[in-house]
């Protein structure tokens, strides 16, 4: 029942694609019929009595013989695929056909046939056919005319998506020294080719939990000793925090989500597993950090639409905002799950990425300390921010719920990690002094960046929320719209990305209530690079101050 709504609700054509699946039987034997009856009813009555029940009879028999051959045979598409000139003549009158079939061809038509365009499930049409937000967009117009300074310098400047090349100089000076001997063995208790290229556990290797949880713990000065066995590797966070919302909730449940939430969550949770999210607003008035009071709102008026909500999804540092949740929030988040008996799912992919002094607390720490939460809150980790590896797909679910873990260790067989990256990374995180290093320096290079694209910014008049964590940062430009409205948004998201060429994400596609926020990613610029973004987005924001 919860089901039916749930999918009525979200998607108001899956009505519609179930219709000719369930009707198309009994529409091919009106087409049958039908015709029948028009021409016998013009001779009047003399063959009414004897004609049409052998007539009837007849093709009723063909129709079950046609149908009966396999029963196996795939549904009829819908009629959102088939588009109408493509109904081939063939199907239209059976009657037609077969009347001047010679008899040797007829075995052709008797079996089952095509009927129009092979058809795809609902859920892969609804993805295949789902508007794409503009964060979405704006990465396939940047990926048409990407910028560089020497080749394309007119070109689009990404900052949009939360990839750090701060770093990258640290990482590919590495590899270049280890990654060879990484991979095929020599540099630590004898990696060979046989160790990476035959079957491995789907979980992931023991070397490597070992090597992550000392890294996690060391991101977190070591507030939490993160234990090796309470570890699965994933094939990046996507695939963890989909992972953990599929062990927790069942089609047509419901997680709690502060918002503004970065613009992939929606697919990451909602697209394969079927629950839903609803966000919890978190507003400016606020510094946009999450209350207690809009999570319980949102939690009553869930319940009221018929949703179970089964969990609540934080980012800490939160992702776009990049604030941190203090420890008191945190215990307000325990207490608010513990009193509704539901789950906390921590997305910490940002713990190695703060910059600033604030103390960095994990969800983790909270449930070493409170035994009886231990069972409810869940850790997602990724090495693709922290260490600036997006390419390795490499993320960890942390859990201590035995259950979930037993779930999400047998899960992981559409996941897993390669041994050749696992081996790569166990070796890079074995290099102690080579991580520190990174750690400390990619987290002064993070800091110093922000402040100047953040000073950049404020000359033009552009005021950010104040961050220590992550890559983005979360600019008001509210003055900059022509309306408060989304379109208003969108407008001036337009003309950055296509006079200003500059790829940011709007507000509304990290579903934010209020309008004319915008999320700088600005971990994938150089130095000079900077006064040339400040530079487009002034044109922009010059042209559009007529407006206030
Ligand atoms: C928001 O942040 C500013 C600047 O850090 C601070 O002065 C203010 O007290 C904060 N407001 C709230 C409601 O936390």
């Amino acid at each position: 029942m919860t089901q039916t709504r749930f999918f009525r609700t979200r998607n108001p054509k899956s009505d519609e694609e179930a219709e000719p699946t369930t009707s198309g039987g009994g529409g091919a034997a009106m087409r049958v019929i039908v015709p029948l009856q028009g021409v016998v009813q013009g001779r009047g009555g003399v063959v009414l009595g004897s004609v049409i029940p052998c007539v009837l009879f007849y093709f009723l028999q063909l129709y079950l013989k046609r149908n009966r051959s396999d029963p196996n045979r795939d549904p009829p598409p819908s009629p959102e695929v088939a588009s109408p000139g493509n109904s081939s003549p063939t199907s239209g009158n059976p009657l037609v056909e077969l009347s001047v079939l010679p008899r040797t061809l007829s075995r052709t038509f008797l079996s089952p046939r095509s009927s129009g365009p092979v058809c795809v499930s609902g859920r892969a049409n609804s993805i295949a056919r789902g508007g794409d937000s503009s964060f979405f967009l704006g990465m396939r117009k940047f990926l048409e005319d990407p910028y560089d300074e020497l080749d394309n310098p007119t070109g689009i400047i990404q900052l949009c998506v939360a990839e750090n090349k701060l770093s990258s100089d640290l990482v590919q000076n590495w590899l270049t020294e280890n990654g060879r001997d990484a991979i095929l063995g020599g540099n630590h208790n004898g990696l060979s080719v046989a160790g990476t290229a035959s079957y491995q556990p789907m979980d992931g290797l023991t070397d490597l939990k070992l090597a992550v949880a000392g890294f996690m713990s060391q991101a977190v000065g070591n507030s939490v000793s993160f234990s090796p066995s309470q570890l699965v590797f994933t094939t990046g966070v996507t695939s963890a925090i989909e992972t953990l919302c599929f062990c927790i909730a069942d089609p047509g449940h419901a997680f709690l989500v502060p918002s503004p939430y970065y613009p992939g969550l929606d697919n990451d949770v909602k697209w394969r597993t079927g629950v839903e999210i609803v966000p919890v607003p978190c507003r400016s008035a606020d510094n946009f950090s999450l209350s207690i009071n809009s999570l319980d709102r949102a939690f009553h008026q869930a319940k009221k639409r018929g949703l179970k909500v089964r969990g609540i999804i934080i980012s800490n540092p939160s992702i776009p905002v990049g604030n941190q949740l203090h420890r008191e929030t945190l215990y307000n988040i325990l207490d608010f799950a513990r009193e509704k008996n539901i789950h906390i799912i921590s997305n910490e992919i940002f713990v190695g990425s703060t910059y600033g002094s604030e103390e960095f607390v994990s969800m983790a720490e909270m449930i070493d300390l409170e035994d009886s939460d231990r069972d409810r809150v869940h850790i997602a980790y990724g090495l693709s921010e922290d260490l600036s590896l997006p390419g390795f797909r490499v993320a960890a679910i942390y859990s201590l719920n035995e259950n979930i873990l037993a779930a999400a260790k047998k899960l992981a067989r559409f996941s897993s990690v390669s041994a050749i990256t696992q081996n790569l990374l166990s070796s890079m995180l074995l290099d102690t002094v080579f991580v520190q290093r990174f750690i400390r320096i990619n987290r002064e290079r993070l800091g110093e960046m922000h402040g100047k694209f953040v000073a950049g910014l404020k000359e033009l008049d552009i005021k950010c929320m104040k961050s220590n964590g992550g890559f983005y940062c979360w600019a008001d430009m509210s003055k900059l719209i022509r309306s408060y409205s989304e379109k208003g948004e969108l407008e001036l998201w337009d003309k950055l990305l296509d006079i200003g060429k500059v790829n940011v994400a709007p507000g509304s596609s990290c579903n934010c209530i209020e309008l004319g926020w915008f999320g700088f990613c600005f971990t994938t610029l150089i130095d000079r690079e900077i006064p040339i973004v400040m530079d487009r987005i002034r044109r922009i924001s010059e042209a559009c101050k007529s407006y206030s």
